[in-house]
């Protein structure tokens, strides 16, 4: 059964049998990966650009990990070094990768909306790597596949998201992505963090900034960082957000029961998540997700990549 989805510019644009189909292909993508050849030529006839106009490190290792897996041929673009710099629209670089015959683009950028803009331009599948402060849903579709890996099922399953809500592109895609798989999500950090309309969006309970009741009531915490780049302060200061707001090891002791923990990465150490409760045996779950992201996103490609629909979508322009 393909994807009814033509791209993957966010989980809002996916229906939740599409949201299934990913994670039970990944499921088997993950086996392949135990194996001592840890590659299949599904996508051998397929050509990838990734297009990062913004900093990565995992989601851009991980999709090209992914990429060869599959057999893809790729070519990856990074801004910096590119003839952006050189004042190259976003449209005119992706118009001349597209003429060197690419059948599929993963583009991340700071920009919210430019990969579902791009989508309708281009004859290309587009994945969304991340954009602006609107989603990353590779990123809550691996957070999926985890929490799935360790309790078995989403529905009733009680997460916390802690932090910083109003920046981040990884909360807003896994508050519909869990909400939408039947778990139960609450949201804790500063008032300052919380995204204005949060409640009606996503159907979550008044946020709150009491992080210890994260760790009393949740069965997972999904800890983020705060992310200083989207925003135009001088005034944050890290010690006294992690005094207040941190996930320590002196706040997990005294919770009742003891949540695994999460976090999308770049952990900064000691600000939101102590070092201790990042490396924690048998409860952080974070390298799992590392793990899990280039399954995922060999689910998320090959679904893509083999409708046989690689052509065009919509027309050029
Ligand atoms: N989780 C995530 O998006 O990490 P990178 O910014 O390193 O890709």
């Amino acid at each position: 059964m393909p994807l009814a989805a033509p791209h993957l510019t966010g989980i809002r644009g996916l229906s939740t049998e599409d949201i299934e189909l990913i994670l039970e292909t990944a499921v088997e993508f993950k086996d392949v990966l135990q194996r001592p050849v840890k590659k299949v030529p599904a996508l051998r006839d397929c050509t990838i650009a990734n297009l990062f106009f913004e900093n990565s490190t995992r989601t851009r290792l991980s999709f090209e990990l992914a990429q060869k897996r599959l057999s893809a041929d790729t070519i990856t673009f990074a801004a910096a070094q590119s003839s952006v710099k050189k004042g190259e629209t976003l449209l005119d670089t992706v118009r001349n990768i597209l003429a060197m015959k690419v059948d599929m683009v993963v583009i991340r950028h700071e920009h919210s909306g430019v990969p579902h803009w791009l989508s309708g331009k281009i004859k290309a599948r587009v994945i969304n790597a991340g954009d602006g402060l609107q989603e990353h849903p590779t990123q809550a579709l691996l957070d999926a596949f985890t929490l799935l890996e360790r309790f078995g099922s989403l529905r009733g399953l009680r997460v916390a998201i802690v932090g910083d809500i109003a920046h981040s592109r990884v909360a807003k895609s896994n508050l519909e992505l869990l909400r939408r798989m039947g778990a139960e999500v609450r949201v804790y950090g500063p008032t300052v963090f919380m995204p204005s309309g949060l409640q009606e969006a996503f159907g979550v309970p008044k946020p709150s900034p009491r992080v210890a009741d994260a760790l009393a009531w949740a069965d997972a915490v999904m800890v983020l960082r705060i992310q200083l780049e989207r925003m135009d302060t001088k005034y944050f200061e890290p010690h006294e957000y992690r005094s207040l707001y941190g996930i320590t090891r002196a706040r997990y002791e005294a919770a009742p029961q003891k949540p695994v923990i999460m976090h999308p990465g770049p952990i900064n150490r000691g600000v939101e998540l102590s070092s201790d409760m990042a490396d924690l045996e048998g409860k952080s779950l974070i390298l799992d997700q590392v793990e899990n992201g280039v399954a995922v996103r060999m689910a998320v490609m090959f679904l893509l990549g083999s409708k046989g629909a690689l052509q065009a979508p919509t027309p050029m322009y």
